[in-house]
This record gives C-alpha cells, structure tokens and sequence, in this order.
C-alpha cells in the first residue's frame, strides 16, 4: 500500500518537474500545433507595408487565387528597405512569415494559412525557414516535409527565399 502511494506521488512531482520544463524551455523543436497557433493569431503581425489590402497571386504562385502576407515583430525589424527586407538581406531567427490564402479579394473565403518561420537550428528547417501550409482545420502541408515542394520557388533570390518583394515592390 505504501509503495503504491510512494510511486504515485513520485508520478506527480515528475509530471510537475516536466510542466514546469516545458514553460522555461520554449525553444524546442517547432511543432506542427504550436506553429498552426502562431499562424492562426494577429497579435503583433503586420501587413506587408502596413497595407491589409488583399492582392491576387502572382502567376508565379503555387498558392491560392488570393492572399495577403504578415509579418511577426522579429521579422518586421528586417524589413529596413521600405518595408521590404534589403537585397542580400538575411531574416533573424524567430522571423515568421504568415501568408494568408483567400479564395475572393474581399477576404470573405479565408482558405489557410501558408508559413515560413525562420529557425536555422531546428530539425525541420530547410535553407532556415520551417515551412508548412495549413488549411483552416490545421491539417495540410506539415513541417516534417522540410519545405520539399515549397522551396525550388522560393529558392535564393536575395531576399532570403521571400517572393512578396519583388514581385509586388
Ligand atoms: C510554384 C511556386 C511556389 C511554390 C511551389 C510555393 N510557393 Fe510560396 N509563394 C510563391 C509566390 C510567387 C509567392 C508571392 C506571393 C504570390 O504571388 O502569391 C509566395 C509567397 C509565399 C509566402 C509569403 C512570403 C513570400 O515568400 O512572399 C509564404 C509564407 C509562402 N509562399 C510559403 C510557401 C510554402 C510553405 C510552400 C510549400 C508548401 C510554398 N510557399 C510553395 C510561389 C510558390
């Protein structure tokens, strides 16, 4: 009976030990949960030239007919060359790219969210950026691919594999 207490409450204090690792230890591994609610939440994002207008595709896309992109604050500090980051320019870590995939102009048929999240030491990353594409349930295009069909677009173009720059300066 005692042993049975005994392991129960060494049982507690390690779920306790593990919780309170978890909440001081945020760098981990990224996860395809975590980096879905980063997507999903505006809280200090801004717009591509602080503009929320959103534009249609380029035909060099791959995504949806619609989108608009935002950036969280790491990323905003690199956007130095009026509101673009600058040619041979490099995103620190932490940078994450949100571009929202609209299926209309008027952002009535949100379809997803399409992510770049600058982590060059984790296990996912491809050329830095951990990349994924969720649809609105979450499911979709998960990290563990390492950007495989997503990078042979985006690859080097001097802007650190970001396409919004040039093609809508
Ligand atoms: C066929 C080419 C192509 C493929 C494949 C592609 N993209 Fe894109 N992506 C683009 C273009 C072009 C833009 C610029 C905006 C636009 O015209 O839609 C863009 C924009 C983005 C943006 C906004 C930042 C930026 O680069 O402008 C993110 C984030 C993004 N793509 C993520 C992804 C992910 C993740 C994948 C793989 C699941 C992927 N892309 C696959 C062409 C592509």
């Amino acid at each position: 009976m005692q042993t049975r207490l005994l392991y129960l409450l060494l049982l507690a204090v390690s779920l306790f030990l593990v919780q309170c690792r978890k909440e001081k230890t945020p760098a981990g591994p990224e996860t395809d949960a975590a980096l879905f609610a980063k997507a999903q939440s505006l809280n200090g994002f801004a717009y591509y030239q602080d503009n929320s207008q959103i534009h249609r595709s380029s035909p060099q896309s791959a995504h949806k007919a619609f989108f608009r992109v935002r950036f969280n604050v790491i990323a905003q500090a690199a956007l130095t060359d009026s509101g673009k980051l600058p040619q041979g320019g490099v995103f620190p870590a932490g940078s994450l790219i949100v571009k929202e995939l609209q299926n209309d102009s008027l952002g009535t048929q949100p379809a997803g969210f399409a992510v770049m999240e600058k982590l060059p030491g984790d296990i996912n990353q491809q050329q830095g950026w951990v990349w994924a594409e969720y649809k609105l349930n979450g499911s979709g295009y998960v990290i563990s691919e390492k950007g495989a069909i997503c990078t042979g677009c985006h690859s080097n173009n001097g802007r650190d594999d970001v396409r919004v720059f040039n093609l809508f300066p």
